[in-house]
């Protein structure tokens, strides 16, 4: 099987990451709209839009399975894209989400994300259904570019988090669910804030969800390939710095 997976941009990179370690797809064909990221500062329409293009890009290659790896595209455009793809559409929201039902649902938790993922309301809804009623909302723009820029810890990067969360009761924060596949990037930064906090990646469990709802048998990943619409041999290189981080051997093409 094929397995494409897209985002904005280098975000998407920590779920592919997973899905690679899990060898549950024979190759995997990752895009990043790179010349384009930020997708969490924009209107639903341009949202739309440009996933159906990453989509089109995609279907190229003869995929069998796509992963929006993008919260924002996860939360606005999943229904326009399955109403163009006869294959699976998976978006990370859901197994997000799926994530958190490892926590009591007294937790403390907090949601950030891109605003567009925020503003959706979709986290919000989800976790109240399932009975988490405790949850502070941030949307937390500013990381993106920072992650894409490769600044993943120190003070320049410390600073924003202190601009965003400096009024947070952060040691009673007993989940923080980081809403934007560019986050887990900056877990260092996430586990220096919030010490007593569990982080929750969707990247991580949407490989469980995965595993649940399609039959997929264990296979290795023979090929990994990586295309981006502008700065390709950044995005490469940032795939293999995050890949040894995840303790990885890699094997990039593209
Ligand atoms: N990584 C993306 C997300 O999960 C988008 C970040 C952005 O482009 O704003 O929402």
């Amino acid at each position: 099987m094929r397995c494409g997976i897209f985002d904005s941009g280098v975000g998407g990179l920590t779920v592919a990451g997973e899905i690679y370690r899990a060898n549950i797809f024979r190759e995997i064909v990752y895009y990043g709209d790179t010349a384009r990221v930020p997708y969490g500062n924009r209107n639903e329409s341009t949202i739309i839009r440009y996933s159906l293009e990453a989509l089109e890009f995609l279907k190229n290659f003869d995929i069998d399975m796509l992963v929006v790896a993008c919260n924002s595209a996860s939360a606005w455009a999943l229904e326009e894209l399955r109403k163009e793809a006869d294959f699976p559409v998976i978006g990370v929201i859901e197994a997000g989400v799926e994530g958190v039902k490892s926590l009591p649902t007294s937790t403390k938790l907090l949601l950030t994300g891109t605003r567009a993922t925020i503003t959706s309301q979709i986290y919000q809804r989800e976790l109240k259904k399932a009975g988490y009623h405790n949850l502070i909302s941030r949307a937390t723009p500013l990381f993106v570019p920072f992650v894409e820029e490769g600044i993943w810890s120190g003070s320049l990067i410390e600073g924003v988090f202190e601009h965003y969360f400096h009024s947070l009761p952060r040691e009673e924060i007993g989940g923080v669910i980081l809403g934007c596949t560019h986050y887990p990037f900056l877990s260092e930064v996430f586990r220096k804030f919030f010490p007593n906090a569990t982080l929750i990646h969707s990247g991580k469990s949407i490989v469980r969800y995965l595993k649940t709802h399609y039959n997929l048998p264990p296979t290795s990943t023979n090929s990994f390939q990586i295309y981006a619409s502008e700065n390709v041999s950044q995005v490469r290189q940032i795939a293999k710095d995050w890949l040894k981080l995840m303790g990885l051997q890699s094997r990039l093409e593209g």
